[in-house]
């Protein structure tokens, strides 16, 4: 599976969907560029959730939040007070960790031992195997069982006491070692904020520190009483908005799984207090169908409910999904209470209620909020869609099965030869498809290494133009995941695409 993930990193690269930022400056860590099929798979995938999420539901409005913000924003939502990682050093290769994170591997290490005993003793009892005495009788199951259950509790209740100290008791007590250096040489554990500061007005006239919001969430609060009133809302009703945040990630790893600059689709719901547990619920179920409706096969996809919550939340999970590296989470949905309109209300001093026409009452609404990353969503899709493929007579290819409404290009329109008129019907064909799909054309090399490079960005058709098509006005369509091939008009073209394409 590593592997694998090798693989697909150098493929986005190779492919122009995705480049390390600043590359011939040797890069810029945990910070990447979109190429040109990456930004079209990114930007579909945007307008996939805009329009499920907001032209879909009539009580759900979308805004465009400034990423700049007044920096009191982050005083009222707890971020200059808590948004912080544990950190922690190790003296000898002087690397700097997640105290939480050096746990989370510590933990996902003795699973790893419980998986490996059940492999051992399945191979030895064959037929006869039954795991799940097998799991509650054996004495090295049960003891590396009790060491990660331990460990996780410390961990949980550590964290959600704020105590840095245990954390690194934890730490010790568990003989987790440095990766690089392999010691147990620990400093104490820091706190450290992740928000990116940076100065508004010049120097002379007296500079004010600004955030690079961490969340676009703060933008939606701040404009609650704009839209509801501008937009004659009524409860239960979202505001959404897509755009991006800023993170100083210590822990930056996984390629654009954890990025120090990322874009957030995020919703806030809001909603009477005592109903948010309800629409959680609802939300949950709404999101998972929504990631599953990819296709992707729903055997990749599960929640993951906190038992640490974050310092807003009454409830909160996370849509998992299983990525070559594990299941990880791609979307977090929250019930945020009335922490963050409440705080608005008193740092700002100005009154943030909704009168609710069906009870006669007046108060602070609750929250329910969904937040995906953006880039998050392309690597769940790069990694779902990537197949090496071994073909009949020897030979291979590289096909991203990218679902065809979010593919980057729709079609390859490509004459068989470079001559006898064929280029120009080929040029015709994708001047006509271009103002409603993004189409490519392509006569330079064979016809099968043009197939290859068109699989290789997950581009569902390719368009032949052949001597045939001269005289009966017909092309090959060649579809990607069957390779298989039809005949067709080339005034069904645009409404087969379509069809195809649409969400
Ligand atoms: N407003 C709530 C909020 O921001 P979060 O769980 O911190 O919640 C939501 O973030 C989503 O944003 C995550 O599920 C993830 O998809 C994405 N995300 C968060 N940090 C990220 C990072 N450093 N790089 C890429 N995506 C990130």
């Amino acid at each position: 599976q590593e592997e694998l993930f090798k693989k697909l990193v150098a493929h986005s690269k190779e492919y122009g969907f995705i480049f390390p930022s600043s590359e011939i400056y040797d890069g810029l860590s945990a910070v990447y560029d979109y190429g040109q099929q990456g930004v079209e798979l990114k930007n579909n995938i945007k307008r996939y959730w805009w329009e499920s999420m907001v032209r879909l539901h009539d009580n759900i409005v979308g805004i465009d939040s400034a990423i700049f913000m007044h920096p009191k924003i982050w005083e009222a939502s707890g971020h200059v007070g808590a948004f912080n990682d544990p950190l922690i050093d190790n003296r000898d290769s002087k690397k700097r960790y997640r105290a939480d994170v050096l746990i989370e591997d510590f933990i996902a290490k003795q699973d790893e031992k419980i998986a490996k005993e059940v492999e051992k003793a399945r191979k030895r009892f064959g037929e006869a195997f039954d795991e799940a005495k097998f799991l509650e009788t054996n004495p090295r199951v049960i003891e590396h069982k009790a060491k990660r259950d331990a460990v996780h509790s410390r961990m949980v209740a550590a964290l959600n006491d704020n105590n840095l100290e245990e954390l690194r008791q934890i730490i010790v007590d568990s003989e987790i070692v440095c990766p690089i250096s392999g010691t147990r040489n620990w400093t104490e554990v820091r706190q450290f904020n992740l928000m990116f500061e940076t100065k508004m007005g010049s120097v002379s006239e007296g500079a004010n520190t600004i955030y690079l919001r961490p969340e676009t969430a703060q933008g939606i609060f701040v404009n609650f009483l704009n839209v509801q009133k501008t937009g004659r809302m009524k409860i239960p009703f979202g505001i959404a908005q897509i755009g991006k945040a800023f993170r100083n990630e210590i822990v930056a790893r996984q390629f654009i799984f954890r990025m120090r600059e990322f874009e957030q689709m995020e919703m806030q719901f809001f909603v009477r207090p005592g109903e948010e547990l309800e629409w959680f619920k609802k939300w949950k179920a709404t999101r998972m169908s929504w990631h599953r409706a990819l296709g992707f096969g729903d055997e990749h996809y599960r929640f993951h409910d906190h038992d640490k919550l974050a310092h807003y939340a009454n409830a909160a999970t996370d849509v998992e999904y299983e990525f070559p590296f594990g299941f990880k989470e791609v979307e977090g949905i929250h019930s945020r209470t009335d922490f963050d309109l409440g705080n608005h209300q008193k740092f700002s001093g100005k009154k943030i209620q909704y009168f609710d026409t069906e009870t006669g009452e007046s108060y602070v609404p609750y929250v329910v909020e969904t937040s995906i990353g953006v880039d998050r969503m392309v690597l769940q899709v790069l990694s779902a869609s990537y197949e090496e493929q071994q073909l009949e007579g020897g030979e291979s290819r590289i096909v991203m099965h990218i679902p065809a409404a979010l593919a980057p290009v729709k079609a390859a329109v490509l004459p068989l030869v470079k001559k006898d008129g064929l280029p120009e019907v080929a040029r015709d064909i994708q001047h006509a498809l271009k103002c409603d799909f993004n189409v490519q054309y392509d006569e330079k090399d064979s016809i099968g290494k043009r197939y290859r490079r068109q699989d290789a960005i997950g581009t569902p058709f390719c368009i032949t133009v052949d001597h045939r098509t001269l005289e009966d006005k017909t092309v090959t369509v060649r579809h990607r995941d069957s390779m298989e091939q039809q005949r067709v008009a080339i005034a069904d073209l645009s409404g087969m695409i379509a069809e195809e394409t649409g969400f």
